[in-house]
């Protein structure tokens, strides 16, 4: 993710969830050095985007979405294995997530992938109030 992908990242965070990322907080990231973003691109639209932060060798994905028109073409799947194959470059040996209970699709995605539930917070989400299920996926470097 790059500086003139922000605005684009942002529209689609407004699109997807109920407590969106501001334009600030993602831009933010490109600052930070724990952090690790990558965007897929249709020419010069955002399509997709993940977002994560590494301590110690451990990483949390704070964010992934695809635009409603780009759903079920890989683009989620090509942007989680991109983002684990940075990571490994990274000599990151972990990624987790939270993943809303009821949010199906997402929850299939992740499965495909090979995450392993490992636990769940109790009224984590807000804009409806929902249990997080905390999913991940561990690989040797
Ligand atoms: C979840 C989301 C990121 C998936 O993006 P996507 O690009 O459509 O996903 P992909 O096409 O890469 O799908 C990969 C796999 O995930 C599963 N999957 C994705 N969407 C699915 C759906 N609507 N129903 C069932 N399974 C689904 C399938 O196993 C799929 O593999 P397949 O197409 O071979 O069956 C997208 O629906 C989205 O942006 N949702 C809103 C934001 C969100 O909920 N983010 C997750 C927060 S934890």
């Amino acid at each position: 993710m790059a500086q003139c992908h922000i605005a684009q990242v942002a529209e689609l965070e407004k699109i997807c969830f109920a407590d969106p990322w501001s334009e600030k907080s993602i831009a933010s990231e490109l600052e930070n050095p724990l952090s690790y973003w990558l965007v897929a691109l249709e020419g010069s639209t955002v399509a997709g985007y993940a977002g994560s932060q590494t301590v110690l060798g451990e990483t949390d994905m704070m964010n992934v979405a695809v635009r409603p028109e780009c759903r079920r073409q890989g683009v989620a799947e090509a942007l989680i294995e991109g983002l684990i194959a940075g990571l490994k470059e990274r000599e990151s040996h972990c990624l987790t997530l939270e993943v809303r209970d009821s949010n199906a699709p997402a929850r299939a995605l992740y499965e495909k992938l090979g995450f392993l539930e490992v636990g769940r917070r109790k009224n984590y989400y807000r804009n409806p109030g929902e249990d997080a299920l905390i999913l991940r996926k561990e690989w040797t470097l």
